[in-house]
């Protein structure tokens, strides 16, 4: 597929380069220009451009940014094909993103990011951890396959279900949008590391007020640790305090 990925920081720059090597059209982009894209995100065949071109005659759009860039894409996204398919990895941290109203009163995610940007959004890839994306995909129908939940409309979801595929992990079908908070931080199934068979009932059993009170709290022992953390300590942490 042609696929533009705006963004290139840790999600983005995997991302890229997992989807050129599975023979997929990548073109990337961050805010300072291609020139700033380091050379191994470009390794296995994506290409740099400008986020103005990021956009153009591509058949899907990850959006790979903080949350707080969200308004501020817009234009942007106006000039993406009407029929693209727009897929986004944002998760709202307030330490990190500032407060916003709607979402601290509730309003879901990428609900929210939907109407920043005027488009329906799939929200994928947004309950892994780097560093779990980059080292621990694995092919399709291996043992202990890790799987990421995608929610969204469903013509749209299928497609992102498939690139999520290629990535190297299995997609599991976590609702529609309006259902994508229980994959917010704080969920059982935020970066956790669970398999297809685990994903369903950890979707099942979030508590949608327990959720900014579990992520903050685990922001607050990263912070404490600064660091010094690896992935799997991450995880761990993460299944410790989501459970
Ligand atoms: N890190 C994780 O483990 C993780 C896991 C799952 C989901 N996420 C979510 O995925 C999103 C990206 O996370 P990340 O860790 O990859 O972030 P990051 O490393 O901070 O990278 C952000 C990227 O977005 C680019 N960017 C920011 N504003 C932009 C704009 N207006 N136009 C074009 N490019 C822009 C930045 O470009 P410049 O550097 O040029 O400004 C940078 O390449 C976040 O919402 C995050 O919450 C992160």
């Amino acid at each position: 597929m042609k696929i533009g990925i705006l963004g290139a920081g840790f999600i983005g720059s995997t991302l890229a380069q997992k989807l050129a090597e599975t023979g997929h059209q990548v073109k990337v982009a961050n805010s300072r220009g291609p020139g700033t894209i380091d050379a191994v995100v470009l390794a296995t065949g994506a290409t740099a451009v400008e986020a103005s071109d990021v956009v153009r005659d591509v058949e899907v759009l990850i959006t790979s940014i903080p949350l707080s860039g969200m308004p501020g894409i817009r234009p942007l996204i106006d000039g993406l094909p009407a029929g693209a398919v727009v897929v986004d990895t944002s998760n709202y941290y307030p330490l990190r993103d500032g407060h916003v109203k709607a979402l601290d009163d509730g309003r879901v995610e990428s609900l929210w990011v939907s109407e920043q940007i005027g488009r329906p959004v799939v929200k994928a890839w947004n309950a892994i951890l780097s560093g779990t994306l980059e080292a621990k995909g694995s092919a399709a129908g291996q043992a202990g396959r890790l799987a990421i939940p995608v929610a969204g409309d469903e013509a749209a979801k299928r497609i992102a279900m498939s690139l999520v595929e290629d990535t190297g992990f299995d997609a599991v079908d976590a609702g529609t949008l309006a259902d994508s908070w229980r994959q917010q931080p704080g969920a059982p199934t935020y970066c956790t590391e669970l398999t297809r068979n685990e994903v369903p009932a950890a979707l099942a059993r979030a508590e949608k007020d327990l959720l900014p009170g579990r992520r903050d709290q685990v922001m607050a022992t990263i912070g404490e640790k600064f660091g010094s953390l690896t992935t799997d300590d991450i995880a761990a942490l993460n299944r410790a305090a989501y459970a």
